[in-house]
């Protein structure tokens, strides 16, 4: 059985990488039916007849696969020659690019850099170099495409490797092979060319079959297997079903449970129909443990010898994948192996110039930009750094409202603040206060456009809540701008800021024990689902304050939407700057058609 090697192609748009891939394809076939032939010649020779027919067997199923291919994101396809069998991460379209890169990178041995000989080293083909770097491609091919476009001009070639060799020297990555090719004619890419005479390096394909591609992440040797799920088809039998992403494990091994640290010993390693002594990397397994713990999805069991580090707050490198750009304060869905958290961007530190690798202060990423950036995570996540393990080491960052994959990233260290901050438990709690108030606490969300009528409803029902005898507290947008957040203005990104803060503050008067009213626009879906998920399930009550735009203009107590009209006012909601209406409010107010009682009746009626 022939050694797997991974590789990724790379490049600018129209440099040719199918061409070259399709020359491989087909001329490996072509290499791999010599070898084939060679080996089956040799075994008729020698008498063993039935291996030419293996063999041609074994061909037919090669090209079944090829044809078949696996598609998640990236097209991955495969050839073989008499050594090694390549799987290769191709990208589909040119638009996400970057994203099916980033993924191709992140399992592959050897990246394929493709420049073409008539432009040089671009952009582009540094910020997928980088990307490799980034995700532990340790290994690069720099194929100069389209050499015969060129006259074969070493000088040309010459320029272009030394250019490229300080791109990838600024990452990090040490073995770099260019190679003169035209991937139209296959010249040096499976057979040497003969307009290469001042060139003496392998082929394309030779070097790959012989390249030194160790162990990515060899650096971890101490056990380390993520839960994927839990296994309980009855009282008796638990087991712990993952992947093994590091080191070995066996029956008596002394292990902990991150991020909870329970420590205890391995019962048994069952695989299908039966039990082993001993699982590694890459082995998917089901752990039984000797003592009856708490495991979940998302945990890690490791070497007890050996903990995980466990953070909710790190530093990361980010390659940013979405058009809307990564926003500080917002909150996204982070995967890191088989675990799912809330996230947030809490400083950039900067962004990278991806010709020099500079680094650039920024406020946010956009698309396509990389840089690195403090996180902080709505929980402790078990984590490695991802120089010392690829499968801990790695994150995607989803957007909440649309499901779309908008970063992806790898865990540098955890930030000294996060080890040294600890929650402190304090004898009088949440619900002590709640109880000598005599109420359940809870925050009140009133969202909507400016002048749907928020600060009536909302002064209306503190009213009659206190009327009650009820402990309140109303944190209005105008307020509080004077005040906490006397520094952010109506850009989306302080907007963002304006909305998590009121957010946090609301939660502390919930914990206080208040009944919360908070009465701000709050545009943005994210951010009110950021608020939602701060609070217990109930504690929190999204109320849509609904008025049609028309509606709020024309009453415009404010006389701000004449403004914003007149072009005064910049990002106004509504009319520059845009309102995501509530899918799922747990109360609507239409007060186009109902008087301000009215609706304070429904939220009274709604609570119960
Ligand atoms: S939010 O969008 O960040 O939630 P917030 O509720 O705090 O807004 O503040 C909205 C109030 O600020 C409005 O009621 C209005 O009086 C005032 N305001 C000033 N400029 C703007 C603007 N560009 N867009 C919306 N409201 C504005």
């Amino acid at each position: 059985m022939p050694s797997t090697v991974r590789l990724v192609l790379c490049g600018s748009v129209d440099d040719g990488k199918s061409t070259l891939i399709g020359r491989i394809l087909y001329d490996s076939r072509q290499v791999f039916a010599d070898e084939m032939r060679r080996v089956a010649e040799d075994s008729s020779r020698h008498g063993t007849q039935g291996d030419a027919a293996d063999l041609a067997l074994l061909m037919d199923g090669l090209e079944d696969e090829r044809q078949q291919g696996i598609t998640i994101d990236v097209a991955y396809r495969s050839f073989e020659t008499a050594r090694r069998r390549f799987v290769v991460a191709d990208a589909p379209g040119h638009e996400q690019y970057t994203r099916n890169m980033a993924t191709g990178a992140s399992t592959a041995d050897v990246a394929v850099v493709m420049a073409d000989a008539r432009k040089g080293v671009l952009p582009q083909t540094a910020r997928h170099t980088r990307i490799a770097a980034m995700f532990g491609v340790r290994q690069i091919v720099l194929a100069v495409n389209k050499m015969d476009l060129v006259g074969w001009s070493p000088e040309v070639f010459q320029a272009i490797s030394s250019a490229y060799g300080t791109v990838a020297d600024e990452t990090g990555i040490e073995n770099v092979t260019a190679i003169p090719v035209s991937a139209l004619t296959g010249d040096n890419l499976t057979r040497r060319s003969d307009k290469t005479p001042w060139y003496d390096g392998p082929t394309v394909l030779g070097h790959l079959d012989t390249v030194e591609v160790g162990e990515r992440d060899a650096e971890e040797e101490a056990f380390r297997m993520p839960v994927q799920y839990v296994n309980r088809p009855n009282p008796d039998f638990r087991g712990y079903c993952g992947r093994v992403a590091a080191g070995t494990v066996s029956p008596g091994d002394r292990v902990r449970v991150e991020p909870t640290g329970v420590e205890t010993q391995v019962a048994s390693i069952v695989v299908w129909r039966g039990t082993r002594q001993r699982a590694g990397r890459g082995d998917s397994v089901t752990l039984t443990l000797e003592r009856d713990v708490d495991v979940s999805r998302g945990d890690v069991i490791v070497d007890a010898e050996d903990p995980l580090e466990v953070a909710d707050q790190f530093q990361a490198r980010i390659v940013w994948m979405a058009d809307e750009p990564l926003t500080v304060g917002r909150s996204y869905l982070m995967k890191l192996h088989s675990c799912e958290v809330r996230a947030t961007a809490t400083r950039i530190r900067h962004s990278v110039d991806v010709r020099d690798g500079r680094r650039l202060a920024a406020a946010t990423l956009g698309l396509n930009e990389l840089g690195v950036v403090n996180l902080a995570t709505s929980r402790p996540v078990p984590f490695a750094p991802f120089d010392r393990c690829r499968a801990l080491g790695g994150f995607i960052l989803i957007d909440r409202a649309t499901n779309a994959t908008v970063g992806a990233g790898t865990f540098t260290y955890p930030l000294m603040r996060a080890s040294n901050l600890k929650w402190q438990e304090f004898d009088v709690t949440g619900e002590v206060r709640a109880g000598l108030k005599h109420q359940r606490p809870r925050c009140l969300w009133l969202t909507g456009l400016s002048a749907s009528g928020k600060s009536t409803v909302a002064n209306l029902l503190e009213k009659r809540l206190v009327s009650e005898g009820r402990h309140t507290y109303l944190l209005d947008g105008d307020n509080v701008r004077h005040g906490l957040n006397r520094d952010l203005g109506f850009t989306e990104a302080d907007r963002v800021e304006n909305i998590r803060r009121v957010a946090e503050v609301s939660r502390l008067m919930v914990d206080a024990g208040l009944i919360v009213i908070v009465s701000f626009i709050s545009p943005f879906r994210s951010e009110r689902d950021f608020a939602r998920g701060l609070f217990e399930p109930g504690d929190f009550r999204e109320i849509f304050v609904d008025a049609p735009l028309e509606v709020c203009a024309a009453r415009d107590p404010k006389g701000l939407y004449a403004k914003a009209r007149r072009g005064e006012i910049r990002n106004f909601t509504g009319v520059d700057s845009p309102y995501e209406r509530p899918e799922r409010p747990d109360l609507r107010l239409d007060t186009g058609k109902l008087s301000p009682e009215e609706c304070v009746e429904l939220v009274v009626r709604s609570l119960g």
